[in-house]
């Protein structure tokens, strides 16, 4: 049990990445708090079958992250439990259709920003108010190895780039209150999202990584869980790789 009675706040459960941490970490003896967007009745079942079989609290906080009053009442609403935060994972994200600067709308390279970049940040200095004051935690961010080569549209590669940035100043920030903050920079991985990428982008993505396939969800859940527990008590301020070996 690598995280037996920790608490951790888990944005974008309802599917994918999010949701096979969701189960990862519950399993590993983590309550949490899970975002979703909207309240649906298969996933209420699904944390109510969580919490049933590891014997954690589940609790669902509902924010669209497109909108920054949602996100400030979801944390204040976290906040207002009084519960000790151990581990924020911040995995909401967007990726809109392929396409080339020439052709993108600057709406859409700011609204990808808002989901991406500015909603992640503005939840993480309000839930870190909390960890501060504890003195301890571990913060995982959602990157993307688009960060590195560029591997997806102008906004989605810019707005993962700017996140390893972030991670990188928050973990000078805050690494004398004993709150470590890392990211994850996944390869294209089997999910709604991997799914939206194009038959040909997918071929390229994988002829370029050694293993020649996709990621599983759960393959990306295992780094967080990694990140989160005190197996990586000594990293911080870095990035894990998880793309099946692109060099
Ligand atoms: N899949 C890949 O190939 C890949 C590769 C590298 C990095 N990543 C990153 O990994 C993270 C998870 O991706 P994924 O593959 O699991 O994507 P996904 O299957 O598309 O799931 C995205 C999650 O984000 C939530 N979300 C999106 N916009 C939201 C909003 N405005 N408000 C609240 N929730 C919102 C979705 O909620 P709804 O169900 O309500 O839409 C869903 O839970 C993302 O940060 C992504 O950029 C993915």
């Amino acid at each position: 049990m690598l995280l037996e009675g920790k608490t951790a706040v888990i944005t974008g459960c309802s599917r994918g990445i999010g949701k096979a941490v969701l189960n990862r970490m519950t399993a590993q003896g983590a309550s949490a708090f899970a975002l979703v967007r909207r309240e649906d009745a298969a996933f209420t079942e699904h944390c109510a079958a969580l919490s049933e079989k590891y014997g954690v609290d589940v609790r669902m906080v509902y924010a669209d992250f497109e909108n920054e009053n949602a996100v400030t009442a979801a944390a204040r609403e976290i906040l207002k439990t009084k519960e000790r935060i151990d581990i924020l994972v911040n995995n909401i994200g967007v990726a809109f259709p392929q396409r080339m600067l020439a052709m993108t709308p600057m709406e859409a390279v700011k609204r990808s920003f808002q989901i991406n970049v500015f909603s992640g940040m503005l939840f993480t200095q309000l839930i870190s108010k909390s960890m501060m004051r504890g003195r301890r935690g571990s913060i995982v961010f959602l990157s993307s190895s688009a960060a590195f080569d560029g591997g997806a549209n102008i906004e989605y590669s810019a707005g993962k780039a700017a996140v390893l940035g972030e991670v990188r100043r928050l973990a000078v920030e805050l690494g004398g209150f004993g709150i470590r903050v890392n990211a994850i920079a996944p390869g294209l991985t089997d999910t709604d999202m991997g799914g939206i990428t194009s038959e040909e982008v997918k071929a390229a993505a994988m002829s370029r990584n050694i293993m020649k396939r996709m990621g599983e969800p759960e393959e990306i859940a295992d780094a967080a869980v990694f990140l989160a527990s005190d197996l990586s008590r000594f990293m911080t301020g870095q990035t894990l790789r998880v793309d099946g070996g692109l060099l």
